[in-house]
Order: structure tokens, then C-alpha cells, then sequence
């Protein structure tokens, strides 16, 4: 079976849960500790072996286009100073990988910017990867994924067990052999059911290997939750008519950079982690915590 090495990352969601910061910065822009949260997910690509990577983007996403271009002014400045440690940290996003982009030019829906990649991916399968969905890199979650499609084929989706409380937020999976295994077969899927009425407390977060099948069913596929185009709504059609469709149920760290206040977790564990910064972070953060008042008091 041949490998995966194109990826795909939508980029042109309005990114409303965050604004007025996103008002005219993508929010796949906002910085995680030094680094905006894109380059952390084109970087889990590449090292995926995720070379060919198509973003597809919208107005006012500028900004993402020129992190991964080279900015000459810049480099000539940091070069005549010799600070090489800088310059590599600039350069490091221009070398990553082969970036192409193409626009959506109206935000209808996740399945439909996937559909803007049809003929840049072609007849070969592909992965997705939501641009404000940053898994963390030590826990690594697509070379399972690519493992799961090597022995059964078809497409596989990333899942994560969510508080029942919170299943309306997510596109939620029906499963079958779910005895504690982390590798399940989906059998359905609905996109932010109501409450209540969740067929499992497994929910799809943002990483998908999928087969190009899924364009054609993209095609027919009518506006759904909220009025846009679901890639949730596609897959289901695809399960239900016969493709093999697996999730690999992740329980790493992951956060999505588009709400606010998990943001603020992946930037502190993140920092957290670092061998240049984590330390003294971490004593801070120590003593941060020892001295603030309990929430209800603030
Ligand atoms: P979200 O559900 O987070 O929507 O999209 P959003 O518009 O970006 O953000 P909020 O909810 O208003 O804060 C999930 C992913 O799908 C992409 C987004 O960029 C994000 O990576 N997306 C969504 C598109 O590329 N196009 C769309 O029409 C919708």
C-alpha cells in the first residue's frame, strides 16, 4: 500500500470563538510560546513523512503565507550580526516542506475546504489536519493512524473519549469493538448531535487519513450542522456505504488553539516542557499558583 505524503491543512475558518484577536490574524497564527501553532502542525506532518502540504486558506491569511516564505531583510540582518541561532530559528519554517496553497472562497465548512484540495491531491490518499489543532509531539498520533491504514485500508480518523457534557461541541462516532482497544471500526458518525444524543463518548478531533473516495461523496454531499459542508456528514456517508472507516482512539495531550482557554494549557505545557525555558517556567508557575486566590475571590 503506497504511503501517505500529501497533506492537507484548512486554514480559512473565521476563528470567531477567538476574537477580537483574530479579527485580523489568523488564528492559526496566535504564538505557542515562540512559535505560531501552524508550524507545530506542518511540522507533526513532515515528520510524518508528510512532505507535500496544500493549505487551504482565506481572506485575511496573508500572514501564514509569509511565516513559511523567506523574509531576505531579516535574514541579512541577523546574518551580518552572526546571531546563527536566530537565523535558523527564521529559516527553520521556510525549509520545513513543500507548501502550496489554494483559497476557499467562502467559509462553508470543513468539508468543503477539503474539497478545494481535490485536484492538488488527485487519485491518491491523503491526510487532513486542522491548522488550530495542535497535538502535542511527544505523544505521536499520525504514524499510528498510518499503521491502522496499512492493515485495514480505507480511511482512518483520530477520536478522543470527551465528558458526555461536551459531546454536542464535537462530531461524535458510533463504534464497533470498542472493549477497551484503542484501534475501532466506525460505524456511523454525527456532527454535534444534540445533547443527549450522542452515539458514544468518542468524538473526531482534527487528524484524518482519508481515501480520495471521499471527494466524490463531498460532491453530493448537502449542507448540514449549522449550514456547512461536514466532513463529518461525507465519512458518514462513506461508512454507511460499505468503505472501511477506523479510529485510533487518542489519549495524549491535544489541544485546540481555537478556544481560548485550552490555549492557555497548550501554551503553559508546552512551555512547561521546554529544556530552554520549562524550568524556571515551571518554579514560576509554582509560585504563581501557591499565591493566587481561589477563582470565586478574584
Ligand atoms: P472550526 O470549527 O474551528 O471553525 O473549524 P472556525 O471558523 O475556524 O472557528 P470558530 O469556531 O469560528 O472559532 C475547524 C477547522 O476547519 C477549518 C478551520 O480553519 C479549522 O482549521 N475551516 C472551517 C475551513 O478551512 N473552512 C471552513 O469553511 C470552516
Amino acid at each position: 500500500m503506497s504511503e501517505i505524503t500529501k497533506a492537507v491543512i484548512p486554514v480559512a475558518g473565521l476563528g470567531t470563538r477567538f476574537l477580537p484577536a483574530t479579527k485580523a490574524t489568523p488564528k492559526e497564527m496566535l504564538p505557542v510560546v515562540d512559535k505560531p501553532a501552524i508550524q507545530y502542525v506542518v511540522e507533526e506532518a513532515v515528520g510524518a513523512g508528510m512532505h507535500d502540504i496544500l493549505m487551504v486558506t482565506g481572506r485575511n491569511k496573508h500572514a501564514l503565507e509569509n511565516h513559511f516564505d523567506r523574509n531576505c531583510e531579516l535574514e541579512l540582518i541577523l546574518e551580518t550580526k552572526g546571531d546563527t541561532e536566530r537565523l535558523a530559528a527564521v529559516t527553520a519554517s521556510t525549509a520545513l516542506a513543500d507548501i502550496h496553497y489554494t483559497r476557499q472562497r467562502d467559509p462553508r465548512g470543513l468539508g468543503h475546504a477539503v474539497l478545494c484540495a481535490a485536484s492538488h491531491v488527485g487519485d491518491e490518499p491523503f491526510a487532513v489536519l486542522l491548522g488550530d489543532d495542535l497535538i502535542d509531539a511527544r505523544d505521536p498520533l499520525l504514524a499510528q493512524m498510518q499503521q491502522v491504514r496499512r492493515r485495514h485500508g480505507g480511511s482512518v480518523v483520530a477520536l478522543m473519549r470527551v465528558d458526555p457534557k461536551r459531546s454536542h461541541l464535537y462530531g461524535c462516532a458510533a463504534v464497533e469493538r470498542d472493549h477497551g482497544s484503542d484501534i475501532v471500526r466506525v460505524t456511523d458518525l454525527v456532527e454535534k448531535p444534540a445533547p443527549g444524543t450522542a452515539p458514544s463518548d468518542l468524538a473526531v478531533i482534527g487528524r484524518y487519513l482519508l481515501d480520495p473516495a471521499v471527494f466524490e461523496v463531498l460532491r453530493r454531499t448537502p449542507p448540514g450542522r449549522g449550514g456547512e459542508i461536514q466532513l463529518t456528514d461525507a465519512l458518514r456517508t462513506l461508512a454507511a456505504e460499505g468503505h472501511p472507516v477506523h479510529g485510533v482512539v487518542f489519549s495524549g495531550r491535544r489541544y485546540d488553539t481555537g478556544d481560548r482557554a485550552e490555549y492557555l494549557r497548550a501554551v503553559v505545557q508546552i512551555a512547561a516542557g521546554r529544556s530552554d525555558l520549562g524550568p524556571g517556567f515551571v518554579d514560576w508557575l509554582r509560585s504563581f499558583v501557591d499565591r493566587v486566590p481561589a477563582p470565586s475571590s478574584v
